[in-house]
């Protein structure tokens, strides 16, 4: 089979040499030269993937049998038409494009699906804002519609920080439309990523929850399994199966969510591989979540999802602007005991850009805290140099 990948960063790599491991050929895109998985791909392209008429050409260049997109900066309106002409978007055509913009998932999961989530409202302008934070309460969290990793993100705590807000949300949204989405701020004890896998013929599955923290929008540390209430876990599957068969296709979905004192919240979703997910190449699972979506779209059978041990990841970020950066430490982290490493290959930095991750595991029966702090401190031994 042929695939087009449309973003070629570390999790489109590992799901580029997933593929290659069962004879997949696969065409890695992104906006720039030499991107991680173009490194492992048997060809790649440079494109603007917003422009609907450069994904025409390649798509129509390459007859993909799949379309896989590993970002969400994608014209995805154009996925409606590859559908017709009968490749296969991964998942769908509609995950896709629903998971692009914050307000067609968001009103999918709770007006269509009746899921729990924030108290939500919509503005685009200062003056509807005021009104979105009347309606929802301080403190409360205001967002771009179209934007990820935290972009244009912020919270508002006194009215002083409305204007502010609004701000900051057009300077980092993305797309000609300026719209916000303003939540109140929920509470919650802990986050978690739902790894969910919907299977052509097959029954839905879901991996052990990964745990993780957040900073500046970007995850720092995750870890497998967090620690959840049976009726929690229960819930969120619930709502994870509801929303992915709303969305239709297969693969493997990343489905978020908060964990308060009353209940679970439904957050977002990623229709692929998610960046916290990383801590299953960790060896936590029978198949890391690159294995798994692969086989789902290829639909190949998946028996059953194992937990075969507990892990972490912890990121390691870039602090400057550089080209070609080098890294040292490789041999600190390689004499840690039940640890690993990743470097992406990124053929330039800038400040908080992600480099690298360790990745460290042990037995289900040891603290996951214990593993998670390995995994932390082994990332600190890894330098990124300009
Ligand atoms: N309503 C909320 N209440 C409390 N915290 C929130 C809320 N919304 C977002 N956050 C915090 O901000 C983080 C990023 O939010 P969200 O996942 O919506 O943004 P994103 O830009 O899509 O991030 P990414 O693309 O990295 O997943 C969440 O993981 C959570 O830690
Ligand atoms: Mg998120």
């Amino acid at each position: 089979m042929k695939i087009l990948l449309l973003g070629s960063g570390e999790l489109g790599k590992e799901f580029v040499i997933a593929a290659q491991r069962i004879g997949q050929t696969v065409i890695a895109v992104d906006s720039y030269k030499n991107a991680p998985a173009m490194q492992v791909a048997h060809g790649f392209e440079v494109i603007n993937m917003l422009d609907g008429t450069e994904l025409d050409r390649i798509v129509a260049k390459h007859k993909p049998d799949f379309i896989v997109p590993e970002i969400e900066a994608i014209r995805t309106e154009r996925f409606y038409d590859y559908e017709k002409q009968g490749i296969i978007v991964v998942p769908s055509a509609k995950a896709a494009n629903f998971t692009m913009n914050r307000k067609a998932i968001r009103d999918l999961a709770s007006k269509e699906l009746g899921l729990k989530t924030a108290a939500y409202r919509y503005a685009t302008t200062a003056l509807e804002l005021q009104k979105g934070v009347e309606a929802v309460g301080m403190p409360c969290v205001v967002k771009p519609l179209m934007s990820s990793s935290g972009k244009g993100q912020s919270t508002i705590k006194t009215t002083d920080d409305i204007e502010k807000a609004w701000q900051y949300a057009v300077e980092g949204s993305r797309g000609d439309v300026v719209e916000v989405i303003v939540e109140a701020f929920v509470k919650f004890n802990s986050e978690i990523t739902l790894l969910t896998v919907s299977q052509n013929n097959n029954p839905t599955l879901f991996c052990a929850p990964i745990g993780h923290r957040q900073e500046r929008g970007d995850y720092q540390e995750s870890w497998q399994p967090a620690r959840i209430s049976d009726q929690d876990l229960y819930e969120a599957q619930d709502m994870a199966e509801k929303v992915t068969e709303a969305l239709g296709g297969a693969g493997l979905f990343g489905v978020e969510f908060f964990l308060a004192n009353d209940g679970v919240y439904f957050s977002e979703l990623s229709p692929r591989p998610h960046d916290t997910g990383m801590v299953t190449l960790a060896g936590t699972q029978n198949f890391n979540e690159f294995e798994l979506h692969l086989r789902a779209i290829l639909s190949l059978p998946i028996c059953s999802i194992t937990l075969e041990k507990a892990g972490a990841s912890a990121v390691v970020l870039a602090s400057q602007n550089s080209i070609n950066p080098t890294f040292t430490g490789l041999e600190k982290i390689a004499a840690l005991p039940k640890t690993d490493f990743r470097i992406f290959g990124k053929p330039s930095s800038r400040p908080y850009r992600r480099m690298a991750v360790a990745l460290t595991n042990d037995t289900l029966e040891t603290p996951i805290e214990e593993i998670t702090e390995r995994a932390i401190q082994a990332a600190a031994l890894l330098k990124v140099h300009s």
